[in-house]
């Protein structure tokens, strides 16, 4: 498998932000947020996007058709337990795809087959073989993955491995579930399992690594040193917990250090900075400044002598390009004068797509009340107003009417609101510890929804005190975490918009964790 990069083997990039990175607790996105992510996956080549698990949501099984429907580029992948039931939804939900895949899993260590599955290595085993072969009937390409491999006994891991290829998988994944594994133990164990398999060279062979100790880029690479050919990674390192191996740290290692690895991808890199910001900005998940690649710091040099250095001979403190990865995309987009036809061709450019003429309508309608409140529109701004447009445009929303604020020294704040749901106007006020805090107040009076409110953050979508900010809301409610968000260069109104799509995504029914057991 020869990659465009000549003499380099081709590493499979296969991106689980859709589904494993949408278990990060409240990190749920809709329909649309996953099909306008899956563009920006598909515009950057990613090979493989595991839109979501295909049964455990009604929700997630539309994710999955509509995104199976709408990328041509990019396998797309749906997350299937192995069980019929399972398979069969993930194959109906991948009907219109281009190139499909149906990923099946089980777990194989001792500790999950004894205390989660409460069965023998065999029935484990004949779980799996039976698994693979109804997954081929429905589909060509099918992954097996062996749940918690690296605290699975090597023997069995083996034997798993050699008995799912003969039954027609075509790539084995090899998890490190609970991010336990070590670098030079995570490749010596992949090494092993290829020089033992009989079969090894009829699949390619994956890693999946969570971030418990910080180490899943590592154990990736390791493993990819070791002989693996796809990597399972996430945008931000998004993922269940401590997250999954981050996909530009591991694109940029290995494009940084062709020294080292004997692969290559076809990842575009230029649009590794607008795609984390896209994530980052539906999930409500703010990226850390000195988080590697896409970190605002990540190409900022502090120190004089750096800088000096960097003037003198750029390669002296810079071993990437800030433009290679995306970096000088965040340039100025548009001004007031902008017209329809600009707007429509930035929002291209950008990978957003509307549905209807009536959402590209009203986020113009948007752009133009923003753009008079603020001179310059950047690229975060259309994609903070995008966001919010198609929040606003669902059925069965809770919308912000109007909202005024009262907030005098020595007085408590005061918040009246309008909201509009399903064609009605509700209209509550309340005073509060705090402006943002009479707000949540005056909408839990009409709502009265009983969630906890986990977190409440602000972030400038860009520089300047004209910037829009963008609220993020967490609430829970009975264990499930919803975030919300809203954006607009009034942080109260934004709040506000931010606390009612929490309550109006929390609305919808939860999704089936794929790691719980029943089998
Ligand atoms: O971490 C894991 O083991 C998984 C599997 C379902 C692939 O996410
Ligand atoms: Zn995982």
């Amino acid at each position: 498998m020869k990659s465009t990069e000549q003499s380099k083997e081709k590493l499979v990039i296969f991106d689980t932000t859709l589904r494993d990175g949408e278990q990060s607790p409240g990190a749920s996105m809709t329909k649309d947020e996953k099909v306008r992510i899956a563009k920006a996956l598909e515009k950057m080549r990613v090979d493989v996007i595991e839109a979501g698990f295909a049964i455990s949501s009604q929700g997630d099984f539309e994710a999955v058709q509509a995104i199976a429907n709408t990328v041509t580029e990019s396998r797309i992948c749906s997350l299937s337990r192995a069980m019929v039931a399972d398979i069969e939804r993930a194959g109906e939900a991948l009907k219109g795809a281009n190139a499909g895949r149906i990923h099946t899993f089980i777990a194989t260590s001792p500790i999950h087959m004894k205390h989660k599955l409460q069965m023998e290595p065999n029935e484990v085993l004949e779980q799996a073989v039976g698994a693979v072969k109804i997954a081929r009937s429905l589909i060509d390409d099918v992954e097996f993955s062996l749940e918690d491999a690296s605290r699975t006994e090597f023997d069995f891991m083996c034997r798993i491995t050699e008995a799912v290829i003969d039954a027609g998988a075509r790539t084995i994944n090899l998890p490190d579930t609970v991010g336990y594994s070590a670098p030079g133990e995570y490749g010596a164990m992949i090494e092993r399992l290829l020089n033992t398999v009989p079969n090894a060279d009829k699949a390619i062979f994956s890693v999946h690594c969570h971030n418990d100790l910080g180490l899943a880029v590592a154990n990736s690479l390791s493993a990819v040193q070791a002989g693996a050919r796809q990597v399972e990674c996430t945008i931000n390192g998004l993922g269940e917990r401590a997250g999954n191996a981050s996909l530009e740290e591991i694109v940029m290692a290995i494009r940084t250090r062709k020294d080292l690895f004997p692969v290559a991808t076809d990842i575009d890199a230029v649009h590794i900075v607008p795609t984390s910001r896209l994530v980052s900005s539906i999930t409500g998940f703010p990226v850390q400044p000195n988080k590697a690649i896409v970190g605002a710091n990540a190409f900022a040099h502090e120190s004089g002598i750096h800088q000096d250095g960097i003037l003198k001979f750029r390669e002296t403190y810079e071993i990437m390009k800030a433009e290679d990865v995306g970096w000088s995309n965040n340039k100025l987009s548009l001004g007031k004068l902008s017209g329809r036809a600009a707007f429509a061709a930035r929002l291209e450019e950008l990978g957003i797509v509307f549905d209807g003429k009536e959402d590209f309508n009203q986020a113009f309608i948007r752009f133009k009340e923003l753009a008079d409140k603020k001179r310059e529109i950047f690229d975060e701004d259309l994609q903070a107003l995008v966001s919010d447009v198609q929040m606003g445009t669902e059925d069965d929303v809770l919308t912000v009417i109007d909202l005024e604020v009262l907030s005098k020294s020595g007085q408590a704040p005061h918040a009246k609101i309008i909201v509009k749901y399903q064609d009605q106007e509700h209209s509550s006020e309340s005073s509060g510890d705090g402006a943002v805090d009479a707000i949540f107040n005056a909408i839990e009076k009409l709502v009265n929804s009983e969630t906890r409110l986990q977190l409440y953050s602000v972030n400038a979508v860009t520089q300047g005190t004209d910037s829009q900010g963008e609220v993020t809301v967490r609430l829970e409610k009975d264990g499930r975490i919803i975030n919300g968000q809203g954006a607009d260069t009034d942080i109260l109104l934004a709040s506000a918009k931010a606390y009612l799509n929490a309550l109006t995504l929390m609305r919808n029914p939860g999704r089936l964790h794929p790691q719980l057991g029943g089998v």
